[in-house]
């Protein structure tokens, strides 16, 4: 049984792309071409923008990520599995540059901070590997340890602080923090997953993660400053990852695929779980949801169509669009500031897209 298809292998088999991949020869010299579009999908654009080509060459699905207004991250692990990035600096695209590495997970990427950025992933010799950014240069890659399956999901509720997730080979979710001075060791928080983890803090002291059960629920356990709550099932009849958002303190949005491939959702407003909510689709990847301010949240999937799909809340719901593909991977999402979110997405050619 794979409990765990390997995220890039499970959507080439459910976009039915099985049979071969283009073969593309090594870019690892991959220059940004700007402006250029994915011709096929600029017409449906429904956003306002265009597809860009950030060009590269990847098999994973990228992390993004923001440390304040006008400026983006972006993350992947190229064919030679080494990470690769490019940065917008609010006038221009730098990268790609290689940061090294031999990796098997789609990176993680988050910042604490101005200045500041970390990655980590999964290394073939499954442990977790951290790099960061200290506001002047890449710092060298580190080995966390630990045995883990797929991908990561990291959060920070402060300066300084960073927390890791994964799943393990016993289908615990384990967990890895730093104090600030130093990591600690690795603790496991039980459970029985069969996804991997999402992760999200809303403010000081507080995490909390969610993935699916081994009855397709969705189960969830927080921090809450002083211990670690849960598990507690949310219920649900899902698939893939789940995703969540916070749009501040006291309010959680989880977003999953359902076995019916629609997208359902369910909130909590800082007293009680709401119901699940079926917001329609028919989609074939994992979700992404972002938010840009309180009271607004932006998801994106995959369809069948293997077009990236988009739906908005802001009191209440936007009908679904397409922004165009096709697409191979699951997209990547962030917000710089109100009214602003980044969308990239990876084009047949393996090549990195960008939406805004
Ligand atoms: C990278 O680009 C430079 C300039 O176009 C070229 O001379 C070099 O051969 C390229 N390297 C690789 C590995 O493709
Ligand atoms: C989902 O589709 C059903 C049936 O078409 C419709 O009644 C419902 O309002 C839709 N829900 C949302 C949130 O769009």
């Amino acid at each position: 049984m794979v409990r765990f298809p390997h995220l890039l292998g499970h959507l080439v088999q459910v976009l039915g792309l099985a049979v071969a991949l283009p073969s593309l020869g090594r870019n690892d010299n991959a220059t940004i071409a700007l402006p250029s579009t994915i011709e096929s999908t600029n017409a449906q654009a429904a956003r306002p923008g265009r597809w860009e080509l950030l060009g590269g060459v990847f098999f994973s699905p990228l992390s993004v990520e923001s440390w304040g207004p006008n400026r983006l991250d972006v993350f992947g692990v190229g064919q030679d599995l080494a990470l690769w990035h490019a940065w917008w600096d609010g006038s221009f695209w730098g990268g790609w540059e290689s940061l090294g590495g031999v990796l098997h997970s789609m990176p993680a990427s988050i910042s604490w901070g101005p200045n500041r950025i970390d990655v980590f992933a999964i290394g073939t010799d499954s442990s977790v590997w951290h790099k960061a950014f200290d506001g002047s240069r890449w710092l060298g890659w580190q080995s966390l340890g630990g045995i883990l399956l797929d991908s990561l999901s990291v959060a920070s509720w402060g300066s300084n602080r960073l927390d890791v997730f994964g799943v393990g080979t016993d289908s615990t979710l384990w967990h890895k923090w730093w104090t600030g001075s130093r990591w600690s060791g690795w603790e496991s928080l039980g459970g029985l997953l069969t996804s991997n983890p999402a992760a999200v803090s809303w403010g000081l002291n507080r995490i909390d993660i969610f993935a699916l059960g081994s009855d397709h629920d969705l189960m969830h356990r927080w921090w809450d400053g002083t211990r670690w709550n849960g598990w507690v099932s949310l219920g649900g009849e899902l698939q893939y990852d789940p995703a969540v958002v916070s749009w501040g303190p006291n309010r959680l949005d989880v977003f999953a695929v359902g076995t019916d491939h629609s997208l359902w959702h369910r909130y909590y407003d800082g007293t009680r779980w709401v119901g699940w909510e079926s917001l329609n689709g028919t989609l074939e990847s994992l979700p992404v949801a972002v938010s840009d301010q309180r009271g607004r949240i932006d998801v994106y999937a995959v369809g069948v169509d293997s077009a990236i799909w988009h739906r908005s809340y802001s009191g209440t719901w936007s009908n679904w669009e397409s922004l165009g593909g096709p697409v191979v991977l699951p997209p990547a999402a962030a917000s710089w500031g109100p009214g602003r979110i980044d969308v990239f997405a990876i084009g047949t050619d393996h090549s990195l897209y960008h939406n805004w």
